[in-house]
């Protein structure tokens, strides 16, 4: 299964949900590489401070938007899961990694600036559907809290305004993000219960999902 984590926004939590989801699925014993696309490889140097006692990832970086599909063909014969963490800097990769994942999700912050950036986003997805119909697009809501009431209108707002499903699970804003990404880590394998049960139920979501569009048994 390929999943995409993209969006043509920085900061937005690509990375951190790429590595926490990688980092899950490895605890689930899912053969799993993490493809990265961004300039500033951000994955890749999380990879290089991982400890290699910790259950294997592998991380590769593709820096040319022509070469992703091939790579991504290849690395798919070898592993379970491949995630691509995408970049917001190449448009043409943007398009690339559209077409090439089995389920895209697309990280937002609940706030204006994200919100704006979506349409530019949703112009690609649109025009990667004359080549390929079915893309299968979620919303993951990051830096969300269900105490804030502008939070619950702006995911309800975000999802008909997209007409893509905003996902049940929903990721809070925790220091144990980055915390656990300066050691390599997800926080699967760090000390805050309540990001780590968030991320469970994050991958329990995915999962599913996957069971439901035939992507894995
Ligand atoms: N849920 C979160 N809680 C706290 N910090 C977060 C969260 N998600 C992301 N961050 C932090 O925000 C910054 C940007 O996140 P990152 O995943 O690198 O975004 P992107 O890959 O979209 O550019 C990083 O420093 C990361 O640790
Ligand atoms: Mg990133």
């Amino acid at each position: 299964m390929i999943i995409g984590i993209t969006s043509l926004k920085g900061g937005v939590g690509k990375s951190t949900i790429t590595q926490n989801l990688a980092v899950c699925f490895a605890h689930l014993s899912y053969k799993v590489v993490v493809v990265d696309t961004d300039t500033n490889q951000n994955t890749l140097s999380w990879f290089g401070a991982r400890d290699k006692d910790l259950p294997n990832i592998n991380v590769v970086r593709v820096a040319e938007s022509e070469a992703l599909t091939k790579s991504i063909e290849n690395l798919h014969q070898d592993y379970d899961i491949v995630l691509i963490d995408g970049t917001p800097s190449l448009s043409k990769m943007a398009t690339r990694i559209i077409l090439a994942s089995d389920i895209l999700l697309i990280p937002i912050r609940p706030g204006a600036q994200d919100f704006r950036t979506m349409g530019e986003f949703f112009k690609r997805y649109e025009d990667a559907k004359e080549f390929r119909d079915n893309i299968p697009a979620y919303f993951v809501l990051n830096e969300y809290s269900e105490h804030k009431k502008v939070h619950e209108g702006i995911s309800k707002q975000i999802e008909s305004s997209f007409e893509v499903p905003v996902l049940k699970s929903k990721i809070n804003s925790r220091v144990a993000y980055t915390e656990a990404s300066v050691t390599g880590q997800g926080v699967f394998e760090y000390s805050d219960p309540k990001a780590k049960s968030e991320m469970v139920n994050l991958i329990k979501e995915v999962l599913e999902m996957a069971k439901e569009l035939n992507l894995m048994e």
